[in-house]
């Protein structure tokens, strides 16, 4: 991952913490109204693959399990991890396009309201994402994947040459006289590998995407109400399809890209026709990206725009992440696809503890408040998360007093030390196990592989009947915190 070159070493503070009864007339652990439910405290736990679904998108023991460690933790809401909406094979990535996916979706629903003593809310984010190839072997490139057509002739001053023979000329280029020939496009996929864009109009699934998205994502949306979910988060953040609508990238001529308004219109659409199929007893919201964070991409000021307009159209919450994008990813390695945490833009989405002097901490606090103040000038009491780099009290507490959101969303601190809240809540915060904001949880998730948190994963390995990553070397979820083992 990119990291700022200032290399600045930052630690996470957990020097005080109230006791249960500051605790108990603290902000963070008052409920809050959010559209038909209340969350029993301002907490949240945002989205996380663990990857630990089956090749089919469909739910393991070792999901139910994860969830149910955080629910033990008893936080006012946990998001599901992105929960693909298509009935496509898209590796051990969760999967909700078919009611076949529903009996699964709904034990982790009752694993979690049993931990969470029904005091934790469950919803599940809900993605579509464009196709993505691995980066191409460079010979492999030249001899397949370039389509040679009249522009590139054109770009090569017109020449005739024999298919083959330009395409052996092309690969024995060095790659700045390549930079000056091959379309942006072409460079793009011998160096990152082919990635589908928004704006490939001449693509008729691409075309269509307005057309077919927004029962996409109703369908996926009912059937999580009926797995028995209390909401949805519509993923409009990173690097995925609805991100991607919302980009000032977005140049799409059909009225869905250019203008705010109109890369706008597509996220809309969807969020209508989610709330049309599962009604106002559903939470439904989104998540989105106060700032893209990449060149040319969105800023603070069309996000301000985005947000007072999922406010106005009746968003039960929205929350906020940033960064996170492809067009400034690292290069993979051939045969590797590309990772969009892995540039500057993916600092910011997840910092970590080598930082410039701003450190890892809050990063997403101000363009979350100015956000935030903006619906409330329009009169709208929408509830705003915020979450990046948050872990102690009073951080959290202090967040919630001036207004700078409504709910505090811990997510690699969760994953640390999933009882935070139950341990702030009980006078017990000195136990807590705090985050390092290392990213060794990030790598696992860059190699799809199970993520843990090195903090506990080699901890009490021998312990009876614990669930093991598949080479047997790190336990899947955290240690039960003695408290909570009954007696
Ligand atoms: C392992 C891992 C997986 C993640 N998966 C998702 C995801 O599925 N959807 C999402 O919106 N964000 C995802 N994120 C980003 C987090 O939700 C969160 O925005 C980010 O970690 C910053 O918050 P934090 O500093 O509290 O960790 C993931 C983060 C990590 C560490
Ligand atoms: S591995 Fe653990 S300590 Fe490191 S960032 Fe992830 S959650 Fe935090």
């Amino acid at each position: 991952m990119w990291k700022p070159p200032e290399r600045i070493r930052h630690t996470a503070v957990g020097d005080t913490w109230p006791t249960a009864s500051e605790a108990a007339a603290s902000k963070l652990f008052t409920p809050l109204r959010m559209g038909p439910n209340a969350l029993a405290q301002r907490t949240w736990i945002p989205a996380m693959v663990p990857w630990r679904a089956t090749e089919e998108g469909e739910v393991t023991d070792d999901v139910v399990e994860w969830y149910a460690r955080f629910a033990q933790g008893r936080p006012g809401a946990i998001v599901l991890e992105a929960t693909g909406i298509r009935d496509v094979p898209s590796g051990p990535l969760l999967r909700i396009g078919h009611d076949r996916f529903v009996p699964g979706l709904r034990r982790v629903v009752e694993a979690v309201r049993e931990a969470s003593g029904g005091e934790t809310l469950l919803l599940i984010q809900l993605i579509d994402f464009l196709r993505i190839r691995r980066r191409p072997e460079r010979a492999v490139f030249f001899e397949r994947h370039l389509r040679v057509d009249d522009a590139l002739r054109e770009r090569l001053g017109g020449t005739r040459d024999h298919e083959a023979a330009l395409r052996e000329r092309l690969a024995a280029m060095d790659d700045t006289e390549l930079a000056a020939v091959l379309p942006p496009r072409e460079l793009e996929s011998l160096r990152m590998g082919q990635r589908e864009h928004v704006g490939d109009m001449e693509h008729a699934h691409i075309r269509e995407l307005p057309a077919v998205l927004p029962g996409l994502f109703a369908a996926a949306a009912a059937r999580a109400r009926d797995a028995g979910f209390d909401g949805v988060e519509l993923h409009y953040a990173h690097a995925y399809t609805m991100a991607s609508f919302l980009s000032r990238l977005n140049e799409r001529d059909d009225g869905y890209g250019g203008s705010p308004a109109a890369r706008m219109r597509l996220p809309l659409e969807v969020y209508h026709a989610v709330r049309a199929a599962v009604g106002a007893d559903t939470l439904v919201g989104c998540r989105f990206l106060s700032e893209e964070c990449i060149e040319g991409g969105s800023t603070l000021a069309d996000a301000i725009g985005y947000g007072r307009a999922f406010a106005a159209a009746g968003m039960d919450f929205i929350s906020l992440s940033r960064g996170g994008k492809f067009e400034d990813a690292a290069q993979p390695k051939p045969g590797w696809a590309a990772y969009p945490y892995t540039g500057r833009s993916g600092y910011e989405c997840m910092p970590q503890y080598l930082s410039d002097a701003r450190g890892p901490f809050l990063r997403n606090v101000e363009p979350t408040a100015a956000i935030r103040a903006a619906i409330r000038a329009d009169g709208l009491a929408t509830p705003v998360v915020v979450c990046g780099g948050i872990h102690n009290f009073q951080q959290a507490e202090t967040l919630l007093q001036e207004n700078k959101a409504d709910v505090i969303g811990l997510a690699r601190q969760a994953l640390a030390d999933p009882d935070w809240f139950l341990k702030v809540r009980s006078g017990h915060g000195k136990d807590i196990r705090l985050c390092r904001y290392s990213n060794y949880c990030e790598g696992l998730d860059q190699k799809h592989k199970q993520v843990t948190c090195e903090l506990w994963d080699r901890e009490a390995l021998d312990e009876p009947g614990i669930a093991k990553s598949h080479d047997g070397r790190r336990r899947l979820v955290a240690p039960v915190w003695e408290p909570l083992i009954p007696e």
